[in-house]
């Protein structure tokens, strides 16, 4: 997660609902036209039929209430506008309790392509289709609830885990690699990297994903790939502090990525 921003987060009003300027939902609705055909030709199955299922605006900024409505009746989570940056106890809590946080501001024009921190087109089109699966969802909670219990040390490891699946997750369907992960349905160039044949692929293992660090403002020299969702679902269950205190005793593995410049 970067450490600062110059956006600004919208506020809801008493219904929650945000007031974004006709401006803002040209940007959506721009977004959402260009990343359609991407994600119809390189996203994985799970996160199509979830695209479905939420079944977002096409032409306007969603709003978080229509969108909780959806996600409640399939898998009982919620989407929660927040500031544009929060801490990482907050951000646990609330997968733990099954509220996904949403930065609520748009990109500007200026950062159409790429913007390093998550922005409400990341949140909505991102990460809202795969919550509404049980077993991603269950996931995803079982990080929050793992984060909750963690200590202040362990959070760079368990985020990794966040990192190297529900934001840059793949899938392997028949002989192809599909996307999972919300940072590449939403990002209109690394959707192209990752499933382009040239970054490492590495299959799904826990304890190898929190070895492995990562930048979060390049397109990523590798990606870790699962074969079924099932294996999430199944780490669900795994007891990710005792992992993490295992990935910490053999170590991290040496960056993939250049050091970052001065
Ligand atoms: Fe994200």
């Amino acid at each position: 997660m970067p450490k600062s921003t110059d956006y600004v987060a919208k506020i809801p009003d008493d219904t929650g609902h945000i007031a974004y300027t006709s401006e803002e939902d040209a940007v959506w609705a721009d977004l959402y036209a260009q990343q359609l055909p991407r994600i119809r030709e390189h996203a994985s199955k799970p996160y199509l039929d979830g695209f479905d299922r939420v079944a977002m605006a096409a032409d306007r900024v969603p709003q978080c209430p229509e969108i909780s409505d959806r996600l409640r009746t399939l898998t009982g989570w919620q989407v929660a506008p927040v500031p544009a940056l929060i801490g990482f106890q907050q951000f646990f809590s609330m997968l733990a309790e099954k509220t996904f946080p949403a930065a609520s501001f748009i990109r500007s024009r200026e950062h159409f392509d790429y913007i390093e921190e998550p922005d409400i087109f990341h949140e909505i089109f991102g990460h809202t289709p795969l919550l509404t699966d049980a077993r991603f969802a269950g996931f995803s909670q079982a990080i929050g609830t793992a984060g909750t219990q963690a200590v202040k040390d362990d959070y760079a490891w368990l985020i990794r885990l966040y990192w190297f699946t529900i934001e840059f997750g793949l899938l392997r369907e028949g002989d192809s690699v599909k996307t999972l992960g919300s940072g590449l349905a939403s990002s209109p160039t690394e959707i192209l990297h990752a499933t382009s044949g040239v970054p490492e692929l590495r299959p799904f293992d826990v304890i190898d994903i929190l070895r492995t660090p990562y930048r979060i403002d390049i397109p990523q020299p590798v990606y870790f790939v699962l074969d079924d969702l099932d294996q999430l679902f199944a780490a669900a269950d795994r007891d990710l502090l005792g992992d993490i205190q295992t990935a910490r005793a053999l170590g991290l593995h040496a960056p993939k990525y250049p050091p970052k410049a001065a």
